[in-house]
């Protein structure tokens, strides 16, 4: 609120009309007053400038961070740290350090923080037209889902916002086409999901789910799915019948640790999907769009998916993009008013969905993935350290599996904040690392150095204990 100092020096710039109104006493007088309120003024401004500061460095970021805490669901453990600007690889918090960001938003922000075209792409349709919703047609959709559709190999696209949603969409058409093209019985069709999988947190999609945390406290689940363990494709073989709709599987679970398969494990799930007319779903949120160093961890094995789910990065790091995109023959299921979305395929997210797509492509992301993965994941696996049990993973897409007896991956994650580093633990034993894939190897080469001296620190703090 404005003090009277305030006030009175802010009247003396506007105008003395107002001046006179409040200073009947005249105007050598008032220019006095005026004076008077002006040093007020200035000295009090100077008060405010050096408490605003003070607040800066010292006690303002806090009290933002339990601002945040006061009034959000506690729903998320947040590193101990405050983000206020992102360019490319770096984000910066309220005291102008840098951190070089090596999780990315969790794979959302594979074409680095605020790419200046994809800015642009933003920019100029929220100028021009936003959202529309799909009651209307709009010049972005079409373009954007034919981008989408001829890259992937797919015929049609069904837009939605995010990732667990366009799950939701894929389990939804598997279903309906069980009953509409397979002939399964009504009320009967089977959905197969893999031992740890992770496809989002609605409850269709948590119905999959095998991680108990997710699951507790928020029952019934849906009827008719089961989960089988990953990487075997035997057990996926015993549990197929006749009223299996579709097979859900992440060609890498990303979640549950960066966990690979066996080699030749989707060519083998996808040999029987054929065999026993069940939908393939690829689950490609995370590991889509270059993150494995392909467009698709699926062409790790020349495998094509009846059905995929991209999201996540498609978004271009700006916006929640998601997309469901199958066969004609499992899409045309869909009938007008079966499915929808009010934000889903808008404008703006069209514009941007197709600026992320052709950035990929024309700055060569995918590739660059495949190089700095490799050199990333041959630099961590050269340096050795007792409180590693494996590193794994392909592309731009590491996690290094700790010795939960000897050190949490958390706290590897917190001495890596304090050394300019965003990573983020996950299941309390792995450390996952999905830099955005404009890294640089300077850039990956200063990140080594970093993670040679948190290991020997904490090496070091175990053989103290
Ligand atoms: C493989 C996979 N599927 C689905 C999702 C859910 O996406 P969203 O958080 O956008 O709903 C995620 C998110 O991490 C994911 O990794």
């Amino acid at each position: 609120m404005a003090t009277p100092a305030i006030e009175a020096a802010v009247a003396s710039i506007m105008g003395s009309s107002i001046i006179n109104s409040n200073c009947p006493a005249g105007p050598a007088i008032f220019s006095v007053e005026v004076f008077g309120a002006v040093l007020t003024c200035v000295s009090e401004a100077f008060v405010i400038l050096g408490t605003l500061c003070f607040n800066r460095r010292h006690s303002m970021p806090d009290s933002l961070i339990e601002h945040e805490a006061r009034y959000c669901a506690q729903n998320y453990a947040p590193l101990p740290v405050m983000v206020v600007r992102g360019a490319d690889c770096y984000v910066w918090d309220r005291d102008g350090r840098r951190y070089l960001d090596m999780m990315s938003a969790y794979s959302a922000v594979s074409h680095g923080h605020c790419h200046p075209r994809l800015v642009r792409a933003l920019t100029e349709q929220a100028s021009k037209l936003a959202v529309v919703s799909r009651a209307v047609y709009s010049d972005k959709l079409g373009p954007f889902l034919e981008r989408a559709c001829s890259l992937t190999h797919m015929d049609r696209a069904l837009p939605m916002n995010s990732g667990a949603e366009a799950v939701e969409t894929a389990l939804k058409a598997a279903r309906k086409w069980a009953y509409a093209v397979k002939g399964v019985p009504s009320g009967q069709a089977e959905i197969i999901a893999c031992e740890g999988n992770f496809h989002g947190r609605t409850l269709g999609v948590l119905s999959l789910s095998t991680e108990p945390q997710y699951r507790e406290g928020f029952g019934p689940f849906m009827a008719g799915c089961k989960a089988v363990p990953y990487g075997n494709a035997d057990a996926l073989a015993s549990a197929i019948t006749p009223n299996t709709a579709a097979f859900i599987v992440e060609p890498i679970q990303g979640e549950a640790g960066i966990r690979l398969p066996p080699p030749r494990y989707l060519e083998a799930c996808a040999e029987l999907c054929r065999k026993h007319r069940v939908l393939l779903i690829a689950d490609e949120i995370q590991s889509g769009l270059g993150r494995t160093g392909k467009l698709l961890a699926c062409e790790h094995e020349s495998v094509q998916p009846d059905c995929l789910v991209l999201g996540k990065s498609l978004g271009g790091g700006l916006l929640p993009i998601s997309l469901f995109l199958a066969s004609a023959a499992v899409m045309d299921v869909f009938r007008p008013g079966d499915h929808g979305s009010t934000f889903g395929g808008n404008p703006l997210a069209a514009a941007v969905g197709l600026a992320a797509l052709e950035t990929l492509i024309d700055e060569r992301l995918i590739e660059r993935s495949a190089e700095s993965g490799a050199y990333l994941l041959g630099g961590l696996q050269r340096i050795n350290s007792p409180l590693i049990r494996e590193i794994r993973g392909r592309g731009l897409w590491i996690g290094v599996d700790f010795d939960a007896a000897h050190v949490s991956a958390r706290r590897i994650a917190e001495r890596l904040l304090a050394r300019g580093i965003l990573a983020k633990e996950t299941h309390g034993t792995v450390l996952r690392f999905a830099p955005p894939l404009t890294i640089t190897r300077e850039q990956i080469d200063w990140a080594l150095g970093q993670w040679t001296d948190v290991l020997r620190e904490a090496e070091n703090e175990l053989t103290r204990i």
